[in-house]
Formats: C-alpha cells, structure tokens, sequence
C-alpha cells in the first residue's frame, strides 16, 4: 500500500509503497478516510522532536474497519471509527486512575505496536507507526483499545479532528484547566489546537476570550470560535495587552499551544495572580523558558501542561461527538482545504505558511 514515510528531519516526506502485515491478536485494520494536518507531525520533520525512523507519521485519523485480528470483540469490519495516538492497556496504574492518556504499555512501547514489532515494513526494513496510528497512508493497522466507533452522519474529517485537536484543545479546557463561568481566557497560538482552546472556553461560559496570534490571518478566523478580544504579538508586548484588557490584572486562565520557549512565556506572565496556566504546544528540543519562581509562589499561579486534553479517549471521543452533534462545538467551520495523500508536503508548507483551518487528507 502507499503511504508517507518520514526517513528523517530536514528530508520532504516521501510517498512510497510498503507492506503492511496482518492484524494480530487485539488489533484491527483501518482503511483510512481522513488524516489531519497537526503540528506534531511536522516538529519531527523539522527535527525539532525526535521518533524512531523511518516511521510513517500520522496521528489525527479516522476510517473504516476492514479486517479483525483474532480476539477482537468491540469492533466489526464495516465499523467507523476515529483513532487514537494513545490506545491504552486499561491494566496500568494510570489506565486505572483514569488517566489512560498516559497509559504506561503505550509510552513503553512509542511508535511500535503494544508487542514491541511493528506491522509496517519495506522487506526487511522496519517501519515505525507514529502514536500507533500511522495514518498518512492508506490504511493501517491499530490496537482494538486505539478505536472509537461514531455514527454514520460524523463525517471523517470532523472524526478525525476529536482524534487530536479537537480533544487536545476542549479536552485541555474542560478537563485540565478547568475553566470556569465567567472567566477571563487568553489563548496564546490559535491554529488547529488553539481553535479548539478558544471554543472549549466558549462552551466553559468564559466571557472573555482573548485569542493571540502573529497572523492576523488566524486571529479574524479565531473570531468564529469564540474570541472576543484579538492580540498579535508583533505588534507590541502581548502580556501587557492581555492585561490591559483584563482590568490590569491578567486573565484567570491562559492557554499556550504553539509550542515554543517565548509563547511559554507570554501565556504565564498574563496570568494573574492566583491564575492557572496550561501548556498544550510541545517546544522544541531544548527549549528553555524563563519562569520566575518567586511569582510562582508570592502570586500563587498554577503552572501545567495538558496531554491529549487530559482527556480518556475512549470515553471522551465520545463526548465531543455528542457536543459536536448538538451545536455546542463548530468542527464545520474548522474544516480547512482537503489534500491527497500525495500532497502531503504541500499540506505541510501550508500550515507552516498560516492556512486557516485544519488542513485535512481525504483522498489516499
Ligand atoms: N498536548 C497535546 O496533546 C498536543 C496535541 C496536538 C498538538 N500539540 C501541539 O500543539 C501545538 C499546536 O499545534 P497546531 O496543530 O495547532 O499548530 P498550528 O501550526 O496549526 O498552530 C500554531 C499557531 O501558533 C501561531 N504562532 C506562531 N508563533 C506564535 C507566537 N510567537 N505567538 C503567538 N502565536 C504564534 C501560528 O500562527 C499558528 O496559528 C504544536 O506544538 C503541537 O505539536 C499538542
Ligand atoms: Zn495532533
Ligand atoms: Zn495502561
């Protein structure tokens, strides 16, 4: 089958035929029907994060089950489901505190399946699966607890949004900050994830939503996911905006998800005392921002980092298709331009060079 495969950092992804074993016992084939354009992705591209290569990349996706391996009881070929980059055991400390996005067996075992050997390869190379999901390709083949099946009128680009941004940024919200009615919000990096921040904190009953971006481009487009108040940073301080529009005190909550040392930052010194901030975006390797500590303590600030939406998967899918169905989160208007598989560096200089909207593969 084609798929992108990732052979290192500073080298375009390159689309090529490779073989895909069989599912094994607890684990599924999908046929792909959407796969989301994340920033993840490119920070190995980039080398600004590191995966075992070659590996096919990939991680916000959704499809069709096509094949069962022996054991599997919850799916059934035919079913539509969207995937999840951390499938869990539900046997490891954290699976049974209710934090299965950190389930231990999956960080043990990265980018290859939960047995330690992959199901990609091109004869005798192996080939890695990214979040075990690998889903820049045709199809691919997944754990049973790395799918959540969803009803026939979700289309597979919103799916495969709530397979990342769309968990990742209202997850982060309503899970992990815990944003309250009534609150003061700042987002810092409205892409595909902050987007999701932004109406996370809408459907949370935030009254003011500050949404912060370098591209006036993505701050207008930020507009129709609940932001009240705009900053682009290059035009002045963005910490001394913020305040200025939050009574000089500083919103309750901030929200970082770009994925850098400075945005860092900007999202925890517009906090305001006794404010919690909440880092979503990776930094690259070796970043190092500057927090100070004294503040950190005199001002009472909670300073944390939010993984997948600090969200269960396999229960909260769930719930952003039900808030999608009913109107309380737009995943319509998030939909950006659909590319063919082939078209997957174009898709990725278009991010970098700020398209609105989730970029999406629908055609493999
Ligand atoms: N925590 C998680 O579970 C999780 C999940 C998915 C993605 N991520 C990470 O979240 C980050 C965002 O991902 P994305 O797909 O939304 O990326 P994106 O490229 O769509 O969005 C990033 C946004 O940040 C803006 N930006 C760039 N520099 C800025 C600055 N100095 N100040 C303010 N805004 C700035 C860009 O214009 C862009 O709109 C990435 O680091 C990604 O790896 C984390
Ligand atoms: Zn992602
Ligand atoms: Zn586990």
């Amino acid at each position: 089958m084609k798929a992108a495969v990732f052979r290192g950092a500073g080298v375009p992804l390159t689309i090529e035929e490779v073989e895909l074993d069989p599912p094994k016992a607890g684990e599924v084939r999908v046929k792909i029907g959407a796969a989301g354009i994340c920033r993840s992705d490119l920070h190995y591209m980039k080398g600004e994060a590191r995966i075992l290569e070659p590996t096919v990349l990939g991680h916000e996706g959704s499809g069709t089950v096509i094949e069962l391996g022996e054991g599997v009881t919850t799916l059934k070929v035919g079913d539509r489901v969207i995937l999840s980059f951390v499938p869990n055991c539900g046997r490891c400390k954290y699976c049974l505190t209710g934090r299965s996005n950190m389930c231990d067996a999956h960080y043990s075992t990265g980018p290859l399946m939960f047995d330690g050997t992959t199901r990609l390869h091109k004869g005798d190379e192996r080939i890695h699966h990214m979040g075990k999901v690998a889903c820049f390709a045709q199809e691919a083949v997944v754990p049973e607890s790395g799918c959540v099946t969803i009803p026939d009128d979700v289309a597979f680009p919103q799916a495969a949004y709530i397979g990342c941004c769309v968990t990742t940024g209202v997850g982060g919200v309503i899970y992990g900050a815990k944003v309250t009615p009534g609150s003061t919000v700042a987002v810092v990096g409205c892409g595909g994830v902050g987007l999701n921040v932004l109406q996370g904190a809408r459907l949370a009953g935030a009254t003011k939503i500050i949404a912060v971006d370098t591209d006036d481009g993505k701050l207008e487009f930020a507009g129709q996911f609940g932001a009240t108040h705009f900053v682009n940073p290059t035009n002045g301080d963005p910490v001394a905006a913020i305040k200025e529009l939050t009574d000089g005190l500083g919103a309750d909550f901030t929200f970082e998800a770009f994925g850098g040392a400075e945005t860092i930052e900007t999202a925890y010194n517009s906090a305001k005392k006794g404010g919690t901030t909440v880092v979503i975006g990776i930094s690259p390797i070796g970043s190092d921002p500057v927090i100070n500590p004294v503040e950190l303590v005199r001002f009472e600030k909670t300073l944390k980092g939010s993984f997948y939406g600090s969200a269960r998967p396999r229960v909260d899918f769930n719930v952003m298709v039900d808030l999608y169905r009913s109107g309380k989160i737009d995943l319509d208007t998030l939909e950006g331009k659909h590319y063919t598989l082939d078209q997957i560096n174009e898709a990725y200089a278009d991010l970098e060079a700020g398209l609105p909207g989730r970029g999406v593969i629908t055609e493999f």
